[in-house]
């Protein structure tokens, strides 16, 4: 089997950020406007007394989607019921976790995308009139029995929001979507982070961090407990910028904050395509990585931090991307002129 580079990124999740997740809205960094929303439609529901309206959370991996469900039952007081699309294999399986939850209790299924198509449409009258149609036995003495519901909220969530059906998107209240945190609010992650985990963190140092985390609480926190490991082996009681630095570049984690893999893909459509434009699939064959992590994972941070453009026809490394790998663009030839009308060709 060939060999992959696992960037931090893409490493196993739970576990050791369970400690760290922040239980309350007020406890959550960033995200003013989601939080002030959510505050308030929380709020109505119990002045109500009614279930708050289904929510549907998407944006890139570690950006708060897993901890903002918790956050929100929470707030309601209600218990949350965790579970996710590739779990619920068949209508029945998502059956019994219907007919399990009590009244405006919080449904939580992470990985929304990925629910098949036929426990999908069982979901349906669950989320609109809050019952349950099942067919009992086969062929002409099947018939149909409609089960009550409780009123309940069912919270999804996806990195994919593309590949939740039209009719399935159409059934949330809410839809909110995070984006990359700014380096003040990445800072302040990382502040109460090192105070949580009892970690003597220099000011300077938390700003390097706050600045190469990738626009992502999971990265800043993954990076603070490595960088640790590092200041502890090199016997350091406390973490300053100059330890941050040498971790960081240990880590491979550059003054951007991209890691390896963005630098190969980078490199990739660079010095293999001419800079673009490059298919997804193409790129994914060249660069050996997945075509669903690259455009998940990788793509939406380069993208935004403007190093790659999405085109019609492909990806485009952008003047920035090769300045940032050191590389000359090149000026007036014919590449450019491609990677002009790529740009301009309508989708
Ligand atoms: N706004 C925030 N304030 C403080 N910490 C945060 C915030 N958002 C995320 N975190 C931290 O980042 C970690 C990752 O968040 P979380 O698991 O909720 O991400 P996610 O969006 O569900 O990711 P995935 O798509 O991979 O499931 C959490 O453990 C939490 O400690
Ligand atoms: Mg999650």
């Amino acid at each position: 089997m060939e060999e992959r580079i696992v960037s931090a990124a893409r490493l196993p999740k739970e576990g050791e950020e369970v400690s760290l997740r922040p239980r309350l809205l007020k406890d959550f960094v960033g995200q003013r406007q989601i939080k002030e929303n959510l505050a308030v439609f929380i709020e109505a529901a119990k002045k109500r007394g009614e279930a708050l309206d289904h929510v549907l959370l998407y944006g890139p991996p570690g950006l708060g989607k897993t901890t903002l469900a918790h956050i929100i039952a929470q707030e309601l007081g209600v218990r949350l019921y965790p579970t996710s699309g590739p779990a619920l294999e068949r209508a029945g399986d998502m059956a019994a976790v219907l007919t399990n939850l009590e009244e405006h209790e919080v449904l939580f299924v992470d990985e929304i995308h990925r629910l098949p198509r036929v426990v999908e449409e069982i979901l349906y009258p669950g989320l609109e009139d809050f019952c349950l149609d099942i067919i009992i036995g086969k062929g002409p003495g099947a018939r149909s029995l409609r089960i009550d519901l409780p009123k309940f909220t069912l919270i999804g969530a996806t990195t994919r929001a593309g590949l939740v059906s039209q009719p399935l998107r159409d059934r949330f209240g809410i839809i909110l979507r995070l984006d990359y945190y700014p380096k003040d609010d990445l800072y302040l992650i990382v502040k109460r982070a090192a105070s949580l985990l009892e970690i003597d963190l220099e000011e300077e140092g938390a700003w390097e961090i706050a600045g190469r985390a990738r626009g992502t609480p999971r990265i800043a926190t993954r990076l603070l407990r490595r960088i640790r490991d590092f200041a502890e082996v090199a016997g350091a009681s406390c973490i300053t910028r100059d330890i941050v630095k040498t971790a960081l570049d240990r880590l491979e984690v550059d003054e951007a904050g991209l890691d390896k893999v963005d630098r190969i893909l980078l490199a990739t459509v660079i010095d293999k395509f001419q800079g673009g434009p490059v298919g997804l699939d193409t790129l994914a064959a060249a660069a050996r990585e997945e075509s669903g992590t690259i455009e998940e994972v990788y793509e939406p941070y380069l993208i935004q931090m403007g190093y790659l453009q999405r085109t019609p026809r492909g990806r485009v490394a952008t003047p920035s991307a090769y300045a940032h790998l050191g590389r000359t663009y090149p000026h007036n030839t014919k590449t450019t002129t491609t990677q002009q009308a790529a740009l301009f060709t309508e989708e």
